[in-house]
């Protein structure tokens, strides 16, 4: 059963041929199956979609499940010569060409622009927020191990052996986990600042010459058309890989901010087949980059943990909650913030006990203090064409109350 796959486009026309044959494809799925104990139509479906990613090729969720019932049917009668694959490309050149709004009576079709930061560090002004963020010792050391630990198993590897003679089976085991961290917790306390920075001080440890943050814009939700936003979500991942791919020896971040809004969960009611098919796309693309040539480390950031799809939580390698600064680290918040003005301890201590649970229930978050509160303060004393002090400070406090505690269902 030496059956040929041929990629071809909506029209049938061939776009690629695939370099393995249905029986290559079985074997290599069989392997796989043992290996990682999941069911065989589960492993032809990671084959196919290796093969797939190698070439750069796009399917659609639904086409790659049909080539799957292809390659178990072949199985079954060896005279097939050819399965065949249908790639996004055409559906989707047709798709980006409908219209989606319309000024003048003309279409208008925007480009998606898929990655709203991409940045590669050393990265100065990272470096100064990174330092800046306070009462984030414990994340920052738990994430940069995990980085590290993602983008350097060997390392591991090497403990094992340091330690135990041999490499650990639960160590070997280590490279098939999903990549994926997640940051959860309430507003204002340096989830994006971290996740943003983490990439300079990662690189200040030395291994690698550069680290590289690839942040999506949520603009791949798309408009709403049918398989819009699972196209857009696909390319963007195999935009990421490419990218990783162009500098292997670096890595490579990306960071999917407000992530609830493209990986609810399944569970809720409201829950559009859109927004379902779209999040089956990220389980399949994070499931991918476990066996993927490159190695991509996925961040997500989210408000709302609980919102997230349990198959998302379940992946996740590492997942840090984020909560407002304790009295301790308010009054850190704000010696570094106006260190030029040498406020004496027990100012600073009286700033942070009038920034603590307030009478709403709660505390300052940390961007209140360094994003609101300053700087109210700073524009009073200018108008007052006074210099900023203690008092000036205080008397802003009563005047610029905290922001609301995020509750689930907000
Ligand atoms: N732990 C911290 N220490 C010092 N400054 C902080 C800290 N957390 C946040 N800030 C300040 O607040 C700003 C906003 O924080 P950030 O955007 O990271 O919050 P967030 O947790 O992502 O909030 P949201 O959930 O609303 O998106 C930061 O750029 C920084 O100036
Ligand atoms: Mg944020």
């Amino acid at each position: 059963m030496n059956a040929s796959i041929r990629i071809v486009d909506g029209a049938g026309a061939t776009l690629a041929m695939l370099s393995r044959s249905v029986s290559d494809v079985l074997e290599e799925a069989s392997r796989r199956a043992a290996s990682e104990k999941c069911s065989r139509l589960q492993a032809i479906e990671d084959v196919l979609a290796d093969h797939l990613r190698k070439l750069d090729v796009l399917v659609w969720p639904l086409a790659l499940h049909r080539a799957v019932q292809q390659v178990d049917a072949a199985t079954r009668a060896p005279q097939v010569a050819e399965i065949t694959i249908e790639s996004t490309s055409t559906a989707l050149k047709k798709e980006q060409s409908m219209p989606t709004q319309r000024e003048n009576g003309k279409p208008q079709t925007p480009p998606v622009q898929f990655f709203g930061i991409t940045r590669t560090y050393p990265h100065k002004p990272s470096a100064a927020l990174y330092e800046s963020l306070v009462g984030l010792d414990r994340h920052k050391e738990a994430l940069l191990t995990e980085l590290q630990l993602q983008f350097s198993p060997e390392l591991l590897e090497q403990w094992s052996r340091k330690h135990h003679g041999a490499v650990l089976k639960v160590v070997q085991e280590q490279p098939l986990r999903v990549p994926l961290v997640i940051f959860s917790g309430d507003v204002g306390c340096g989830k994006t600042a971290l996740a943003e920075t983490v990439g300079a001080e990662f690189v200040a440890t030395g291994r690698y010459k550069h680290v590289h943050l690839l942040k999506l814009n949520t603009q791949v939700r798309g408009t709403g058309f049918v398989g819009q936003m699972t196209d857009l979500l696909v390319q963007a991942f195999s935009k990421a890989l490419a990218e990783a791919r162009s500098h292997p020896a670096e890595p490579t971040i990306l960071l999917i901010d407000e992530a609830d809004a493209l990986a609810s969960s399944r569970e809720s009611d409201q829950m559009h087949h859109e927004d379902k098919a779209g999040l089956n796309t990220i389980l399949q693309q994070l499931d991918g980059l476990r066996t993927s040539d490159v190695r991509l480390v996925v961040l997500f950031v989210t408000n709302r943990p609980d919102a997230l799809d349990p198959a998302i939580r379940r992946r996740c390698s590492l997942q840090l909650t984020f909560a407002r600064p304790t009295q301790a680290e308010r009054q850190e918040i704000f010696r570094r913030a106006v260190a030029e003005l040498r406020l004496p301890p027990a100012q600073l201590g009286e700033l942070a006990r009038l920034t603590g649970v307030a009478q709403s229930g709660f505390g300052y978050t940390s961007s209140d203090i360094t994003d609101r509160l300053l700087p109210a303060a700073v524009r009073s004393s200018y108008i007052a064409n006074r210099p900023l002090t203690f008092e000036a400070i205080r008397d802003e406090i009563g005047k610029t109350p905290p922001s609301p505690q995020f509750r689930a269902g907000d």
